[in-house]
């Protein structure tokens, strides 16, 4: 197994006393689904920031793809980015634009500024971007401004924009947090399908524990900023979700063992 992320004591402070991370670590292999699971205010977020340097961390070390993360150069930063593809919460798109525009700006770290300015993308961009929109099942919405989408198919366009970019690794903050179980069920498919059919390594924060054990190869559990937890999500015991939630896990384990929507 080939690794492709390492973090190694990273810890993230914000301002001057507000511990976000602490010393956490644990590394990725290649190819593998990892769910990131914790409370809100756990610091799953600032984690994904932080791997992609989105925000710098204040101590550690990142390692992607051979690279010291936090050592990066302007132009090396740039060049590392198209490597990482993120996807949001509330998808991140430009609403008044379309979404075949939408998926080309995940091209936009190719290119020069101007060249981005004015709108260039070569045919092949094109068709890699509608080849996406199809295999994601956007293929009668390309033209379509974003506004006029659901929940589910914006974060389509999410996925579709990051993937165009031809990323090592995806980094999903909480994407179906904002959908009905249905449309959670169907990016969640995609993700798994971009993982184990296209070969992408994908991290995922999620809020929804029983998610959480039904995709991942392996669930990393945080809770104030430090790792509580790291392991195959088909040997979690109850009492490691306590610890992971604290006091938020009682309603969690009862969502489990209730007839769900996920499991099975
Ligand atoms: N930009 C910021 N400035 C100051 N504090 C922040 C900022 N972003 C997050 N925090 C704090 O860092 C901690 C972790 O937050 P976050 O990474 O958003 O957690 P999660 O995504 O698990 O909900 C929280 O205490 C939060 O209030
Ligand atoms: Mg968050």
């Amino acid at each position: 197994m080939t690794k492709l992320l390492e973090l190694q004591g990273v810890s993230k402070t914000y301002g001057k006393n507000t511990v976000a991370l602490s010393e956490i670590n644990f590394s990725v292999n290649e190819g593998e689904f990892v769910s990131v699971i914790g409370p809100s205010g756990a610091g799953k977020s600032t984690l994904l920031r932080c791997i992609n340097r989105m925000i710098d961390s204040t101590s550690g070390e990142i390692n992607f793809d051979g690279q010291a993360v936090q050592k990066l150069n302007k132009k090396a930063l740039r060049q590392f980015r198209t490597k990482i593809g993120m996807i949001f919460q509330h998808y991140n798109l430009v609403d008044r634009l379309t979404v075949f525009e939408n998926v080309l700006h995940g091209r936009l770290g190719y290119k020069s500024t101007l060249a981005g300015a004015f709108g260039f993308y070569t045919d092949e961009e094109k068709r890699q971007a509608l080849e996406l929109l199809s295999i994601l099942g956007l293929e009668s919405q390309v033209y379509k401004r974003c506004d006029q989408l659901s929940g589910g198919q914006k974060q389509r366009v999410g996925i579709a924009r990051a993937l165009v970019q031809k990323p090592k690794l995806l980094l999903c903050d909480e994407p179906i947090a904002s959908l009905d179980p249905n449309a959670s069920k169907v990016i969640m498919d995609y993700l798994q399908t971009i993982c184990k059919s296209m070969g992408i390594t994908v991290m995922v924060n999620l809020h929804q524990v029983d998610v959480a054990l039904k995709y991942s190869d392996r669930v990393i559990g945080i809770s104030k900023g430090e790792v509580v937890y790291q392991g195959d999500p088909r040997f979690m015991k109850e009492e490691e979700i306590h610890h992971i939630y604290g006091s938020e896990a009682g309603e969690l384990i009862f969502n489990l063992s209730e007839e769900s929507h996920y499991v099975g």
